[in-house]
């Protein structure tokens, strides 16, 4: 169980203070802070950037100055990038963030994010392979690796060691996810005193998978990680295959199950679990803002007498098209729930330029006309399906949900189960996945599913929907303490002590 930590945001303040006083924060990451349109008249409008990782970080440059490092998205970002020769200042209020893009050739980012780290290194980690028949690591896979992700992580690495070749101490350097393996070791080749973490957003899966895996990729993401001195992950499920893996694929490497450090090639790599969370005061100023309150009302014709709700990008991982089977299943098996249980679905696009998810994504509309086909009316309809990105709007659906399904496959950590149980107004039921990063935390106080059981994930609704009134106070009140004590702080504060921890035993070396 993580340690309770009873401290405040002063003191993770002061942390940074005191942790940054000689050393440069660098955060790098494929998706950036920010991202860059062109608006009609042609001039450059500022979006806040998306995604998990980018939830997580961006709360740090409101206290300390930050160089954050980021692939060019769209046209916008090139433009913005383009008259810029290193880092420039974003023109966020408030905010000491400084912005480095890595821009890189069209073809070679195709080949990158859309042939190698989604269809591969994510379908890899999420267990999605179909063992038998995929993946198959041809000349084109090969092609992707050389000339997509290598050349994409050594262009990172090549901008991290230029921004920082003019300090006077190297750098503290924050790597994010999967996208970006192998960017510790470049930068290690070429600044041995740089203090090096790696947080890992995704799950780290048992060693039998990687064993699908070609030996010279596996072992060049392994040699990379452990050239970083600390490398995080969401759970201590995820620690333990990671250090399983290095025992398995990294020869000569040490591995202690004890104090989780792996030794390899004579540098000690710290292993340590930090599950990420939610910014609970970001989350409070949403629920009361003008925009989530005018969604709820637009929201509520589309209520039943009981609500189930499910947020989600179009993500296979995410298991969309089995909740649905399981909600179809329920109707059919409790005629009562027809004409008074409704399921809303918040979908969000992703991906959409790889094959499996246009296919899914299309499932997903599918299941969705199918179900209302068997069950709907004129009048009634048990599924609606909200398919955008609106923030706003799916916090003002968890607002409202009787139930909340959160049922991937696996998944990191899923914030919507922790979103959900702070932002929820009804005393609603969190139905979650065993498998979900989030339920190392949580699991006392939701229905736990498998997420292939179907039978299962169909009485666990008709459980959640059934519950009585004083046990359902009592479980939400119970999963919000527990994520309050938990918040994305607690989570910061954690990877910066031990940072700080670890700066205190090196001397502070110059650059060599
Ligand atoms: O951690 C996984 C992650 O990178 C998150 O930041 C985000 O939720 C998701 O994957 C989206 O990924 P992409 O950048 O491919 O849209």
């Amino acid at each position: 169980m993580p340690q309770k930590l009873g401290h405040t945001s002063d003191q993770l303040v002061d942390l940074y203070q005191e942790l940054l006083a000689e050393r440069r924060l660098i955060l790098v990451s494929n998706r950036g802070p920010v991202e860059y349109r062109i608006a009609q008249n042609g001039e450059l409008q500022l979006n806040r950037g998306t995604g998990g990782v980018v939830t997580a970080l961006r709360g740090i440059s409101k206290h300390v100055e930050v160089t954050w490092i980021a692939s060019t998205m769209g046209e916008g970002d090139r433009l913005a990038a383009s008259g810029q020769s290193g880092r420039f200042q974003v023109a966020l209020p408030g905010q000491r963030l400084y912005l480095r893009f890595v821009t890189s050739p069209r073809n070679v980012y195709h080949k990158y994010y859309n042939l190698f780290c989604n269809p591969l290194l994510w379908f890899l980690q999420h267990y999605m392979w179909n063992s038998p028949y995929t993946p198959n690591v041809d000349a084109k896979v090969y092609d992707a690796w050389d000339n997509g992700y290598v050349a994409v992580n050594r262009a990172f690495a090549q901008t991290v060691i230029d921004e920082a070749s003019h300090d006077r101490t190297p750098p503290f350097v924050m790597i994010q996810d999967y996208q970006l393996y192998l960017v510790g070791g470049y930068i290690r080749q070429e600044m041995p005193n740089a203090i090096l973490q790696h947080f890992i957003h995704i799950p780290w899966p048992a060693s039998s998978f990687w064993h699908l895996f070609p030996d010279p990729m596996r072992r060049a993401i392994l040699e990379s990680l452990c050239a970083a001195d600390i490398v995080g992950l969401q759970t201590n499920r995820d620690v333990h295959y990671f250090l399983h893996s290095c025992e398995m694929f990294l020869e000569g490497a040490k591995v202690d199950y004890e104090s989780h450090t792996v030794v390899y090639g004579g540098r000690r790599t710290q292993i340590a679990s930090y599950p990420v969370s939610v910014d609970l005061a970001a989350l409070h100023r949403i629920v009361r803002s003008p925009r989530v309150q005018e969604y709820e009302e637009k929201l509520r014709p589309y209520l039943g007498e009981q609500t189930i709700v499910r947020v989600d990008r179009a993500e296979p991982s995410k298991n969309i098209a089995r909740g649905l089977k399981a909600f179809d299943m329920l109707l059919e098996r409790y005629p009562q729930f027809v004409n008074r249980v409704k399921l809303i679905c918040f979908v969000v696009p992703s991906r959409s330029g790889i094959k499996q998810y246009e296919r899914y994504t299309q499932e997903i509309f599918d299941s969705v006309e199918a179900i209302n086909a068997k069950y709907g009316t004129e009048e009634w309809q048990p599924v609606k399906l909200f398919f955008e990105n609106n923030y706003a709007q799916s916090i003002a659906g968890m607002r409202l949900y009787d139930v909340l399904l959160v049922n991937p496959v696996i998944d990191g950590m899923n914030l919507v189960a922790k979103e959900g149980p702070v932002v929820n107004a009804r005393n609603g039921v969190l139905v979650l996945s065993e498998s979900a990063g989030a339920y190392e935390q949580l699991k006392e106080n939701v229905i736990p599913v498998a997420p292939a059981d179907l039978e299962g994930t169909t009485q666990a609704l008709y459980e959640a929907l059934t519950m009585d009134s004083a046990e359902k106070k009592r479980r939400i009140e119970a999963l919000r303490k527990s994520i309050e004590e938990e918040d994305i702080t607690a989570w910061l504060y954690r990877q910066f002590r031990d940072l700080r921890n670890l700066a205190c035993q090196l001397p502070l070396l110059l650059h060599a």
